[in-house]
């Protein structure tokens, strides 16, 4: 039998050299990149090219000829091998033996929606591990996703280390890096370095609130820093709620490697045999600036990933930093008529609605158990989506269904559902702990509650899904000996829930949202139509923080609401900060000015008008609040007959020096007419230029004089093509 199985092996050694020798390629393109994977001659794949698209057919040969026998580009770099640097895969086999080593089987290729997905087989010549390469490009956005799929037939688990999603390459003078890193209250803070020798490594292990410290994605400079509309620049992003790790190596040579990966920390996986380890999507695009890599991204979630992707959004009224946890039933309703005097389309309840025996009044009880609180609701959920419906409003509501507080029914009866030790002191965030979303029986709890409350409430519009917590005290009652699965089952047991909801109640939108930007990822954007970018709603603050995030997401995607955070700021410059995204309100409006609430009215009126251009339309990034004390974004409709440009004048110094805004993205030969809109009641636009018709031409190359030595200060301007 032994002797039969080398046999085979040798054979299909054989049968890979041959392929080989046929200078197998595989193409990978967009309309602007290719991606260019070879087999060798000894039979492994390696990566031959990956840059700006070649245009004749023929080059891809000479590319052949010139890299045939390259080695230490292996696209998929096994362990054990003659590569000393960070691999994509490493296992330990049933015999203890802990390399692996890749060949090249076969590939194919089919069509998707919007693009074209190809499929590369690798297995091992020794032991029977495969691995399945997955690549989708979409040519119109430039976007190429790709994933990977372990997977084995040995007779016991085998242990996987390392299982990177995929590997990239560059060789390039000098590579730069900016990541995305914070706090909460403080997200997607940006900063920059120099890659030199060796690994930098961005990683979280927070388990469920995993970016609250820094976020699955990053920017990188090729050959020159990173800037706005020129030089080679990479964006990538990981598509994981949980552990994510990016490395980045330089060689010896000074040769790159990125690896995007599911981070291994605590997590040698235990893989049973015939069950695919499919590894998180990485997506990412090339492009000249990073500018056009965030066009590139934002389009690219709208048409194929983000739920919802093509549809407008509700604007809304939130009651958190109104009443916290200290409201009831009257109180509520009166809010409701404040959203529809405001003309928000949706009443979104938040915490603090639920639990009896420990109520939610504070955030130290009450969490697993979703039954209304009859001292603040008598009359229960369905007499608020009643009331709803009487102010013409929808009614949208906050849940955390992942976690509990100790002090909760569900723990009492279910400790075993609970990630904790059995044998230490807990030690609690947020005074909560979290489910165990690897065990089966707890995700069709977390199921449960949502499906009740939609069968119990079927007005219920939409939901707020937070996760307070980072996962703490890391035991699995349900898993036992393989505690190394937990981290990654926590996540696929999530998503199992998630995928559950959508097929049941596909047509519900819902907020991710994590302690503020705990949570944003494009695997969760699937089921979710929008992420709450942070809890830090200060205008200022905001203005850095969404610029961080427009990187990677469109504007829809991105919840932003007008509060009280920072009162120095007017409440038109905070409206204007949050019309720039997914608007919405967390203020009470006994708080406003009637002159306020006139002109958050009239916000609101122009938000949900210009949504085609702010929500759907090209986003471009002119003034960057990092390198000026103002800001300036102009969003451009679909057919570039509309378009809208936000200004800010953050914290200008006494005379400086006032540059015009020059536009972007619109057509030259176009003439738009220009208009201040979002104006306060009884003021008039400062603006020489208002009113007046410019061509696209002039508004791109000369520009608009449009801001001030004036702090805190905020201009929505909007374009519109005259015939
Ligand atoms: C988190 C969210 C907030 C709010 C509170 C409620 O902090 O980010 O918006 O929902 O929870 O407890």
């Amino acid at each position: 039998m032994k002797h039969f199985i080398l046999t085979l092996l040798c054979l299909l050694s054989v049968a890979l050299k041959s392929v080989a020798g046929e200078q197998k390629i595989i193409r990978i393109s967009t309309n602007q990149i290719d991606l260019i994977l070879q087999v060798a001659d000894n039979g492994r794949l390696y990566q031959t090219y990956l840059g700006d698209k070649l245009l004749h057919e023929t080059d891809v040969k000479a590319l052949a000829d010139n890299k045939a026998g390259q080695q230490g580009w292996e696209v998929y770099s096994g362990s054990g091998n003659e590569d000393y640097f960070e691999p994509a895969i490493a296992v330990t086999h049933n015999d203890g033996n802990p390399s692996t080593w890749l060949y090249y089987v076969s590939s194919s290729s089919h069509a998707v929606e919007g693009g074209v997905q190809t499929d590369i087989t690798l297995r091992d010549n020794r032991y029977p591990v495969d691995v399945v390469l997955h690549y989708v490009a979409y040519p119109a956005e430039n976007v190429i996703k790709t994933w990977s799929e372990i997977s084995h037939r040995e007779k016991k688990p085998i242990s996987l280390s390392r299982y990177a999603s995929t590997m990239l390459y560059f060789c390039r003078s000098a590579y730069y890096l900016t990541e995305f890193s914070g706090d909460w209250a403080k997200e997607v803070q940006m900063s920059s370095q120099q890659l030199h020798y060796g690994k930098k490594i961005i990683d979280t292990k927070l388990g469920s609130r995993s970016a609250m410290h820094v976020s699955p994605f990053f920017l990188l400079g090729l050959g020159e820093p990173v800037s706005e509309s020129e030089g080679d620049v990479l964006i990538g992003t990981l598509g994981w709620t949980g552990n994510f790790r990016f490395t980045f190596e330089v060689d010896n040579l000074g040769n790159l490697r990125v690896i995007p990966a599911i981070n291994p920390y605590a997590s040698s996986y235990e893989l049973e045999k015939d069950v695919p380890f499919i590894t998180p999507e990485f997506i990412f695009t090339l492009s000249k600036g990073a500018g056009e890599g965030s066009r590139n991204l934002q389009e690219w979630a709208r048409n194929y990933q983000l739920k919802e992707g093509k549809s407008p959004r509700m604007s809304l009224l939130n009651n958190w930093e109104n009443t916290y946890f200290d409201f009831n039933q009257e109180k509520l309703v009166g809010l409701m008529k404040e959203a529809k005097d405001l003309g928000v389309d949706m009443f979104l309840l938040d915490d603090g609605w639920f639990g009896n025996k420990y109520p939610r009044n504070n955030d130290q009880a009450g969490l697993g158990d979703w039954d209304e609180n009859q001292a603040k609701l008598p009359d229960g959920l369905s007499a608020l989506t009643k009331a709803a419906g009487e102010s013409c409003v929808k009614f949208g509501l906050w849940i955390e269904p992942e976690m509990v507080n100790p002090k909760s029914e569900l723990f009492e009866k279910h400790p075993e559902w609970v990630i904790h030790y059995p044998n230490r002191d807990a030690y609690y965030f947020r005074n909560q702990l979290v489910l165990d979303l690897s065990n089966p029986e707890v995700q069709d709890y977390v199921y449960g509650i949502i499906d009740r409350l939609l069968k119990e409430n079927p007005d219920i519009a939409y939901f707020k899904w937070d996760c307070n917590s980072p996962i703490t005290n890391i035991y699995s009652p349900y898993l036992k000996t393989k505690q190394g699965n937990l981290y990654i089952d926590f996540v696929r047991g999530l998503y199992r829930v998630l995928k559950r909801l959508q097929e049941n109640y596909p047509d519900i939108p819902m907020m991710l949202c994590s302690g503020g930007g705990g949570r944003c990822d494009y695997e969760a954007l699937k089921y979710f139509t929008e992420f709450w970018c942070s809890d830090n709603t200060d205008p200022v603050e905001r203005i850095f923080i969404q610029w961080g995030f427009s990187h990677i997401f469109p504007a829809k995607a991105m919840c932003a609401h007008v509060t009280n955070w920072n009162r120095s700021a007017s409440v038109k410059f905070r409206t204007d900060v949050a019309s720039m995204c997914k608007l919405g309100f967390d203020i009470g409006l006994k708080d406003l000015t009637d002159d306020e609430i006139a002109y958050c009215r009239l916000a609101v009126s122009n938000w949900e008008r210009l949504q085609p251009v702010i929500m759907d339309g090209e986003q471009y990034r002119l003034v960057s609040p990092y390198e000026t004390n103002h800001m300036a974004v102009n969003y451009v409709g679909k057919d570039k007959r509309a378009a809208v440009l936000f200004v800010y004048d953050i914290y200008p110094r006494y005379q400086e020096k006032l540059l015009p805004v020059k536009l972007q993205g619109l057509d030259p030969d176009k003439r738009y007419k220009v208009e201040e809109i979002n104006l306060m009641p009884g003021t008039s636009s400062g603006l020489r230029t208002n009113g007046k018709v410019f061509s696209g031409d002039y508004l791109m190359k000369v520009g608009l004089d449009v801001f001030e030595c004036r702090q805190l200060h905020s201009r929505v301007i909007e374009l519109t093509v005259q015939e």
